[in-house]
């Protein structure tokens, strides 16, 4: 069996890192919960001194996850914005941040209300026209910080056309590939210097663990990364690294399911009296289509809508049923959310006008229900308002 990075996706899935274990051959990788390990003699262990520095259950999951974007390392933090945190730890005093204007709100929160107080500086502009990057990269320039498709409006970012102008002056892109997960989008290949995720979305995919990752391509990257892991210590648990490394043997088939039915459901809402506008790059009339079409191998499961006003969501919110009213996304269970008063509330009111996030606005992942059971309950929904 190829187990290398010549093997199709699945199988570095359900491979990679997924090795039975050696001692007692079990199929399923082993949760290593230890804090410690017990040594030979003074220097003398088998790889293994303390659990903050290295666990073999997250061993597995970081070559797997590395596998899977195609990078040439992984480290695994307690959440995303933990993993988020530590690549912000990787500047200094005085460093320039260029950003998106529309990231998940967690993400200007840590930059502007913590790491801002710490000397970094952080622009935000619109990255969906590659112009505004090269307008706002200065001489401290470090980083550049995208997500793509945004959360909530989807809009895109031409991974390759940014990345060039990185590449130029010298910047590294990291890219946010919460939304899309390896299976449909993979920066790296497009040029992105670090990936980033918070692994509680599609790659644990079951809605039952917080978890973020921080894709490399360089080994100094990874050491760094490495050394945050052991001097901060905001490393992932072995249980939440086996929760994921479960998840993901199933990611392939579990994005395409999300994929057909976040299709049908955009479809769906596009054609619905009530419903003003949908934001899915998978329509014809979304501006950015031929991009992600290009960029993509799929559209995935997340579709924001406007409701037209905070009484209408309100409505609509109170009245589903299979769909859940609640944050977060990417799990098999269809999750419903209203981002002005839950992701995005940090932004405030003047952020998320500035970006297009209305008080009407509703955001939906997209879970692996029956389709027509969540038609019929958006349906049935809709009607209330
Ligand atoms: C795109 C994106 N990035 C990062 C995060 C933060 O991840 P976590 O909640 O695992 O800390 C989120 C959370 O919703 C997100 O949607």
């Amino acid at each position: 069996m190829k187990k290398n990075k010549a093997a199709g996706f699945s199988t570095r899935a359900i491979h990679v890192g997924q090795e039975p274990d050696l001692s007692t051959g079990a199929v399923a990788p082993p949760i290593f919960a230890t804090s410690t390990y017990v040594q030979e003699e003074i220097g003398k262990h088998k790889g293994y001194e303390y659990a903050r520095v290295s666990n073999p259950t997250r061993d597995r999951l970081e070559q797997n996850l590395a596998s899977l974007e195609g990078g040439v390392a992984a480290k695994v933090f307690s959440s995303g914005m933990a993993a988020i945190n530590a690549i912000a730890t990787m500047l200094k005093e005085g460093d320039h941040v260029v950003c998106g204007n529309n990231l998940y709100g967690g993400t200007p929160r840590l930059f502007n209300q913590v790491w801002a107080d710490f000397g970094l500086q952080f622009s935000y502009v619109d990255t969906s026209d590659p112009r505004n990057v090269v307008r706002a990269l200065n001489r401290n320039t470090r980083m550049v910080f995208v997500e793509t498709p945004t959360n909530p409006l989807m809009a895109l970012t031409d991974i390759r056309a940014v990345s060039a102008v990185c590449r130029k002056k010298k910047v590294d892109l990291v890219v946010d590939n919460t939304f899309m997960s390896p299976y449909f989008q993979q920066p790296i290949a497009l040029g992105a210097d670090m990936v980033v995720h918070s692994t509680t979305k599609f790659l644990n995919g079951h809605s039952d663990g917080l978890g973020g990752v921080v894709v490399c391509t360089s080994a100094e990257q990874a050491e760094k990364l490495a050394f945050l892991q052991k001097a901060a210590g905001a490393i992932l648990s072995p249980f939440e690294c086996w929760l994921i490394l479960r998840g993901v043997k199933t990611l392939a088939v579990r994005m395409q399911k999300h994929d057909e039915s976040g299709r049908a459901v955009a479809r769906f809402l596009a054609g619905h009296k009530k419903v003003r506008r949908v934001f899915y790059p998978g329509l014809l009339d979304h501006p950015q289509h031929e991009l992600a079409k290009q960029q993509m191998s799929g559209f995935g499961a997340m579709i924001s809508f406007e409701t037209g006003s905070l009484a209408n969501a309100n409505r609509l919110l109170r009245k589903v049923r299979v769909c859940s009213l609640g944050e977060s996304l990417g799990g098999v269970e269809t999750l419903i959310s209203h981002p002005a008063t839950m992701t995005h509330a940090a932004l405030g009111e003047k952020g998320r006008r500035e970006i297009g996030i209305t008080d009407g606005l509703v955001r939906i992942s997209v879970g692996i229900e029956d389709v027509e059971d969540i038609l019929e309950d958006l349906d049935q929904a809709l009607a209330a308002m």
